[in-house]
C-alpha cells in the first residue's frame, strides 16, 4: 500500500487540478492537496484515502512554489472559503481560465469553442456584500463567529474575514462586543439542539449601508433578542435594516422560515445601470458588485439586438438582468421561484417606472413551457440558474419552441458544460464562453455564454 491514513509524507505538487486541490505522486500514486501551488514541495498528514488516490493536508512548507503568495491570513486546513487564497492574483486567474478549457472538454466534449481571456476583479479582498457566520464558544467560552472547519462543525474565527465587506465584518465585530459584555444571550448547540444565537447574516452595499438577520433558535423573539438587535442598531449607524429569522429546525440550511422585520427599512437599496435594486434578507443578490456590473452588461451584449424583442429571464432572481434588457426590449418575462425576490424586483420595476416588464413566481423548468404553450412570443431567453443548472427537459424543449438565441450565465462551469452539450445535440451552436472572476481568493468561476440555433 503507498500511503496510510495518519501517515505523513513530503510531496512535490505538480499541478492544479479541477476542484482547485493540487496533485502530487507519490511512488506514482496520486494525492491531492488542498490549498498547495505547483512548484510547492510539502510535508503532509494522509487524511483519506481511496483506491486510486488519496488526499492530505499541508502540516509543513517545505519550499513555496513561485506562484504562493506569503499570507500568514490563511491557514492550510481551515480556510474554508479562501481555497486559491496562497496564489498570486494573476496565477488565479491563469487557472481558472484552464479550469474552463479542462471542464468543456472533458464534460462538454467541447474544443473548438473561443474562451474569451477570463475578466478580473478590481477588489480582490473585502469583495463580498453577503455574509453569514455561524455562533460558537471559544476557549474561554467568549461568544465567537467565523467559519466551519473543512471536516467538521467546529467553528474557528480568523481575525478579519479578508472576503466581507469591511462594513459586514465592522458590524460582525460590534455584535460580538455587544453579546460578550451582556451574556445574556446563549449560543446554539446542534448536537444538543440548544441555546439560541445560531447565525449572524449582514448585507451592505455600495452606499455603505447594512441589513443584520439575527438567526435564532426560537419560536418568536424574545426581549433580550430584541434589546440586543436594538443596541446594535443604534450604536452602528451603518445599519438600516434589523431582521431576526426564527429557525428551530435541526437542519444544515442558515435562515428559517420566519422573518420577522424589527427596526428600519425592510429592503436595503443597491444601483445598477442607474437602477435601483430592493434586496430583502433571502432574495439571491450577486455578491460582487464591481463583478456583476461587467457580468450584466457582457450578458447582455451577448443578444445580437435587443429592441423589440421578447425575452425571458429565467432564474431572474429580483430582476435585476431583466430589467436591464426592459430599456430597449418589447416585453420581459422574469421567472423566479422565491417569493420575496419576486416581490422586490415588482417593487423596483414600480419604482423605476418600469411597465414592459411580467414578474412570475415560479419554476423556470415549468414556467417557460406553461409561455410558449400559452402562444406568448417569445425570442430570446437569458438562463442564470443555481449550481445545479438547468433541467435536460427543459433545454431539450427549446428547439421545439423555436427559441434562436440563449444567454447563459453560469456559477458553475462543469453543469454549463453538460447543459452546452445537450444544446449542441439540439442543434445550437456554442459561440463563445466569457469568464468573470466574481469570487476572487476562491476557485469558484462563472462564465456567460452564448448559443444561437443552427438554421437547417
Ligand atoms: C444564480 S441566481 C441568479 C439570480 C439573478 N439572475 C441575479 O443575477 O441576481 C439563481 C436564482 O434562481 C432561483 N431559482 C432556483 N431554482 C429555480 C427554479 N427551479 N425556478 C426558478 N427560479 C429558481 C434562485 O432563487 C436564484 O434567485
Amino acid at each position: 500500500m503507498p500511503v496510510s491514513i495518519g501517515e505523513k509524507i513530503q510531496l512535490n505538487i505538480d499541478k492544479i487540478v479541477y476542484g482547485g486541490e493540487g496533485l502530487g505522486y507519490y511512488n506514482d500514486f496520486a494525492i491531492f492537496v488542498p490549498m498547495s501551488v505547483p512548484g510547492d514541495k510539502v510535508e503532509i498528514e494522509i487524511i483519506s484515502k481511496k483506491k486510486n488516490y488519496a488526499r492530505g493536508i499541508i502540516t509543513k512548507l517545505l519550499e513555496a512554489g513561485a506562484e504562493r503568495i506569503d499570507n500568514e491570513r490563511i491557514s492550510f486546513e481551515d480556510f474554508h472559503g479562501c481555497d486559491f487564497g496562497m496564489l498570486n492574483y494573476e496565477a488565479q486567474l491563469k487557472y481558472k481560465q484552464e479550469l474552463v478549457r479542462d471542464v468543456m472538454e472533458k464534460i462538454g466534449g467541447v474544443k473548438d469553442v473561443e474562451i474569451l481571456p477570463i475578466v478580473g476583479s478590481d477588489e480582490i479582498y473585502n469583495y463580498r456584500n453577503k455574509v453569514i457566520e455561524p455562533f460558537a464558544y471559544g476557549k474561554n467560552h467568549e461568544i465567537i463567529t467565523g467559519m466551519f472547519q473543512k471536516r467538521s462543525h467546529d467553528v474557528f474565527q480568523v481575525k478579519e474575514n479578508m472576503l466581507s465587506s469591511k462594513l459586514s465584518n465592522k458590524v460582525i465585530n460590534k455584535a460580538k462586543e455587544i453579546l460578550n459584555n451582556e451574556k445574556r444571550i446563549s449560543v446554539y448547540n446542534e448536537i444538543e439542539h440548544r441555546g439560541i444565537l445560531r447565525h449572524i447574516m449582514t448585507r451592505t452595499n455600495s452606499y455603505n449601508e447594512a441589513m443584520v438577520v439575527l438567526v435564532v433558535n426560537l419560536k418568536k423573539v424574545t426581549k433580550d433578542v430584541e434589546e440586543f438587535l436594538s443596541k446594535l442598531y443604534n450604536q452602528v449607524e451603518e445599519i438600516k435594516s434589523v431582521y431576526v429569522s426564527l429557525n428551530t429546525e435541526k437542519t444544515n440550511f442558515a435562515l428559517g422560515k420566519t422573518m420577522v422585520h424589527l427596526f428600519g427599512e425592510k429592503t436595503i437599496k443597491e444601483e445598477i445601470s442607474g437602477i435601483h435594486f430592493n434586496i430583502s434578507p433571502s432574495s439571491f443578490f450577486q455578491i460582487n458588485l464591481g463583478q456583476t456590473k461587467k457580468l450584466y452588461n457582457i450578458g447582455i451584449s451577448y443578444f445580437d439586438n435587443i429592441k423589440d424583442k421578447y425575452i425571458i429571464d429565467a432564474f431572474s432572481g429580483t430582476g435585476t438582468i431583466g430589467m436591464m434588457l426592459s430599456k430597449e426590449a418589447h416585453k420581459v418575462y422574469s421567472i423566479e421561484i422565491v417569493k420575496s425576490a419576486v416581490e422586490d424586483g415588482m417593487k423596483t420595476a414600480k419604482e423605476n417606472n418600469i411597465e414592459n416588464m411580467e414578474f412570475i413566481i415560479g419554476d423556470v423548468n415549468k414556467e417557460i413551457e406553461k409561455l410558449m404553450s400559452s402562444g406568448k412570443k417569445v425570442d430570446s431567453i437569458i438562463f442564470d440558474p443555481p449550481r445545479k443548472g438547468i433541467e435536460e427537459k427543459t433545454l431539450r424543449d427549446l428547439t421545439n419552441h423555436k427559441i434562436d438565441e440563449i444567454v447563459y450565465i453560469s456559477c458553475n462551469p462543469s453543469t454549463f458544460a453538460r447543459d452546452s452539450k445537450i444544446l449542441i445535440e439540439e442543434g445550437y451552436k456554442l459561440e463563445k464562453i466569457q469568464p468573470v472572476d466574481m469570487f476572487p481568493q476562491t476557485v469558484q468561476i462563472e462564465v456567460v455564454g452564448k448559443f444561437s440555433l443552427i438554421k437547417s
